[in-house]
């Protein structure tokens, strides 16, 4: 027994070492960086902090590089001017394999017929025009609702929570009745698909990169098990408003003849969707705010001139835009992956080709550049709520990188085919929140010399990052 174990040990080992061995850089393939551990190579450096990792490869290597991350050969990409082109090109870069990989490892869900481009169509449908009116009414009505509910009997005492969790609290909540919503709902069922989601939420990275310890993965499973029996289908398509989101994505999944098991799983995967990167989002922006009084004074400034319009006709923002874009700039930091299915030529802004090997895998991180790039953006570690205001108030979206004008100076919202089709219901809804929120309480931190908490590092490629830490607040209604 021993033996054969030692002997399956020592051939596995081997089978990694040759593996890792073999690779070697071809001429006009992009710098290769293998790491010093076999087949492991970077992987435990890329989750530990991915946005640290890349920098450094960044320095060193450039541009494009290829680096091996667990036992695949990952090239990351970080011109942006070139993201757009690339991900047209989805003959040789295929996008279903590593969702897939994804979908089954977090949300133990794997979808046979599943149509990547017939879903993007719908979803896009269901945030624009008339869809999109109507679920920013019904966003504004829900978080009118809750923020309602905030006020303590005696509404002169101030009420304290952490800023972290009371955003969440109360994005997702007002985003799930928007969204989810039924004429069956009620506020205990709320509360606890809110509080499942979070347990859920919190081991989502460590799910993603296959870490999770063995009393992680109970929490992880209950949570996900909790969540799937409250999104039964069936009890969802009987309350769904016609018409609605719910509906249209209920329709899709029977359209593709999915049992209800798989149908809860797929809700569950929507849910983490569109309701993942608000609340988050909406704490960085009200922190940043709240531990930058000049950039708080002209936002409120702002709000002060609107407020005899109704909350739908308060288009004209372009401070309150330049904060969001700024907050979003040093907070939205997903990885967009695509597996290179066959070989491919990349031309970068300097006209340098790199060709793309057939089994690798692609990744472009908009987070490191344009976003975080210094040559792009001055100081890009610091929140400056006017980054994106030109010296006449209006709206800034040239940027430049030694000279070369720049596509995006920040790209929140993906690229290409990968753009969230939610962008504008998001910004509407974080609009709406910071607006009735500030106009309706007086806000302010505990402690008044308080500064941000550091990111928590795990989170890079998986949206909207979190805080590791917490900013604690008082709030009170407005006399
Ligand atoms: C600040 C908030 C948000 C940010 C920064 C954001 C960003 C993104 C990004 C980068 C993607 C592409 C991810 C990928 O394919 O790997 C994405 C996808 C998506 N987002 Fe958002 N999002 C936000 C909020 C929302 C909201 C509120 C909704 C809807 C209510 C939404 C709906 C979607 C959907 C349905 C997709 C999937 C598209 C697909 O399957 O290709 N997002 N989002």
């Amino acid at each position: 027994m021993v033996v054969a174990t030692a002997a399956l040990l020592l051939s596995t080992l081997l089978l990694f070492t040759f593996f890792f061995f073999r690779r070697s850089r071809r001429r006009s393939e992009p710098p290769l960086d293998k790491g010093r551990v076999p087949w492991l190579g970077h992987a435990l450096e890329f989750g530990r902090d991915a946005a640290q990792f890349l920098n450094r490869m960044k320095h060193k290597h450039g541009d494009i590089f290829t680096v091996c991350v667990a036992g695949h050969y990952v090239t990351v990409l970080l011109d942006s001017n070139c993201y757009e082109a690339v991900l047209k090109d989805t003959q040789s870069l295929d996008l279903r394999r590593y969702a897939q990989v994804l979908m089954e490892r977090i949300f133990s869900l794997r979808l046979p017929n599943h149509d990547p481009e017939s879903e993007k169509m719908m979803m896009e449908k269901q945030f624009k025009g008339s869809h999109l009116t109507q679920l920013c009414r019904s966003m504004q009505k829900n978080l009118n609702f809750l923020l309602a509910s905030e006020t303590t009997q005696n509404p002169a005492e101030w009420k304290k929570d952490r800023l972290f969790n009371f955003c969440y609290n109360v994005l997702f909540k007002a985003g799930y009745l928007t969204l989810f919503g039924t004429k069956n709902n009620n506020c205990a069922e709320l509360t606890e698909v809110y509080e499942e989601f979070r347990r859920f939420d919190k081991l989502l990275a460590k799910l993603a990169r296959r870490s999770v310890q063995k009393g992680e993965m109970t929490i992880a499973s209950s949570a996900r098990e909790r969540l799937w029996d409250l999104l039964c289908p069936a009890w969802l398509a009987k309350g769904a408003e016609p018409e609605s989101w719910l509906q249209a994505y209920l329709h899709h999944l029977n359209e593709q003849s999915l049992d209800s098991h798989t149908q809860r799983r797929a809700l569950l995967l929507q849910l983490w969707v569109t309701q993942g990167n608000a609340g988050p989002a909406a704490f960085w922006l009200l922190g940043f705010l709240l531990t930058h009084p000049k950039a708080m004074r002209a936002v409120r400034e702002e709000l002060q001139g609107l407020q005899h319009l109704p909350l739908d006709e308060r288009e004209n923002t372009p401070v309150f835009n330049s904060a969001l874009k700024e907050t979003l700039r040093l907070t939205a930091a997903a990885l967009i992956t695509r597996d290179v299915v066959q070989e491919k030529t990349v031309r970068l802004s300097s006209g340098r080709e790199y060709t793309l090997r057939r089994g690798d895998r692609l990744c472009l991180f908009p987070f490191l550049s344009p976003q975080m790039d210094p040559l792009i953006h001055s100081e890009p570690e610091k929140f400056k709520f006017d980054r994106f205001l030109n010296a006449d108030g209006t709206a800034k979206s040239e940027f430049f990188k030694e000279g070369l004008k720049m596509r995006y100076g920040t790209m929140p919202w993906g690229a290409g085919s990968n753009l969230c089709p939610g962008r504008h219901f998001a910004i509407s809804a974080l609009k709406q929140f910071v607006f009735i929120f500030l106009k309706q309480f007086d806000l302010e931190l505990c402690d008044r010399n308080a500064s941000m908490p550091p990111v928590d590092s795990s989170r890079y490629g998986f949206g909207i990052l979190q805080p590791d830490g917490d900013l604690e607040i008082r709030y009170r209604p407005r006399k």
